[in-house]
């Protein structure tokens, strides 16, 4: 079937069959910040957003995906930069796999829910699986972002975090670094 979509902005048309998972379409065009961790809808590791809403690509077919605006990691990068910032801080970001799915949720929480509890934070990200990090300073991470983003929080430790991270590439070059195909 002939597919037209938006991805990061731009218009895309395809011939696919109708039962592609949008995540291999994406990868299939280079963009590889969402990954397959699971074959069974469980990691997360594939979020992306679809008409702004966070999705699993992995379960999302071409034919669903057809006229609907894709986001992907790939365009977020200024967007990104502050809580990527608080993972190394934090100690968040370990083998890094896990790391743009959870992103594309954490700033999707940030713009819902900018005040959110521990609880609301735990219940918003209960689909990103991590295999390194325990959760908790995924936990200190996503708190500490969030009263940044806010205007709160420690402004000197924010520089110190960020001086200690402003020479590493973004999360999505990281990704593809440790995990070329
Ligand atoms: S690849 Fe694991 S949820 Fe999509
Ligand atoms: S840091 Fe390795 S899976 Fe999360």
């Amino acid at each position: 079937m002939l597919v037209t979509l938006t991805i990061n902005g731009e218009k895309v048309s395809a011939d696919v069959a109708p039962s592609m998972r949008l995540l291999d379409f994406l990868r299939g065009r280079g963009l590889k910040a969402a990954k397959c961790g699971c074959d069974t809808t469980n990691c997360g590791a594939c979020t992306v957003w679809l008409d702004g809403e966070p999705v699993l690509s992995c379960a999302v077919p071409m034919g669903r995906a057809d006229g609907h605006a894709v986001t992907t990691l790939e365009s977020l990068r200024a967007e990104s930069e502050l809580f990527a910032r608080c993972m190394a801080a934090e100690g968040a970001e370990q083998c890094g796999f896990c790391s743009p799915g959870l992103i594309m949720n954490v700033l999707s929480l940030a713009s819902k829910h900018p005040c959110a509890t521990d609880e609301q934070i735990r219940r918003y990200l209960s689909g990103n699986l991590c295999r390194c990090s325990g959760y908790a300073s995924q936990m200190r991470a996503v708190r500490r972002y969030l009263a940044l983003a806010r205007g709160e929080g420690d402004a000197a430790a924010a520089d110190a975090a960020a001086s200690r991270v402003s020479s590493a590439p973004a999360p999505c070059d990281r990704e593809e670094a440790h995990h070329a195909e």
